[in-house]
């Protein structure tokens, strides 16, 4: 029997997209009672925002959808790439910056998390310098349709 497989959410700066995918994954493992199968992370291909919380709007998404996170920014490191199973970048540069940055023969898969999108919608794009909050609810919307349809494909 295989144990816990572990996934990591990757974004630029670990406050915006990759706490939400983290959180929203979270959740939905609990709601199906799969927790003791899956383990999930996020962390930031920078360091500028190492040890905040996540951006007030991606908080104020969370609580709107009675999801909580109490998780702190943290940067990736190379032993990431082998401790974890998945690691999910949320747009392509990401996704490329990941795999220069992965060492040789390591473990984990880097994966597109909008290439399991139902409807379609790859590119998880960075709502960080939106004035509103609307880019915020559509990143949460588009985490909840790739990570369900992820963890239907993946059980
Ligand atoms: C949270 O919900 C309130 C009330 O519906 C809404 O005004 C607000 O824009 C939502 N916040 C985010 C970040 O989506
Ligand atoms: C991806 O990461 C790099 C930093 O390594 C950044 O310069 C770039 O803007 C990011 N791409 C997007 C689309 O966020």
């Amino acid at each position: 029997m295989p144990g816990v497989q572990k996934v990591l959410f990757v974004c630029l700066g670990n406050i915006c997209r990759s706490p939400i995918a983290e959180a929203v994954f979270t959740h939905i493992v609990k709601e199906r009672g799969i927790q003791n199968k899956w383990e999930a992370d996020s962390a930031a291909i920078g360091g500028w925002h190492v040890g905040n919380r996540p951006d007030h709007r991606a908080r104020e998404t969370l609580k709107n959808h009675s999801i909580e996170y109490n998780g702190r920014a943290r940067q990736i490191e190379s032993d990431d790439f082998n401790e974890f199973d998945y690691i999910f970048g949320m747009d392509e540069n990401n996704i490329s910056n990941l795999k220069e940055e992965a060492p040789r023969n390591s473990k984990a898969k880097i994966l597109l998390l909008g290439d399991f999108d139902p409807e379609g919608d790859r590119i998880i794009r960075d709502p960080y310098y939106d004035t509103g909050s609307a880019g915020f609810e559509k990143c949460y919307q588009q985490c909840v349709r790739s990570c369900k349809a992820f963890l239907d494909n993946h059980n």
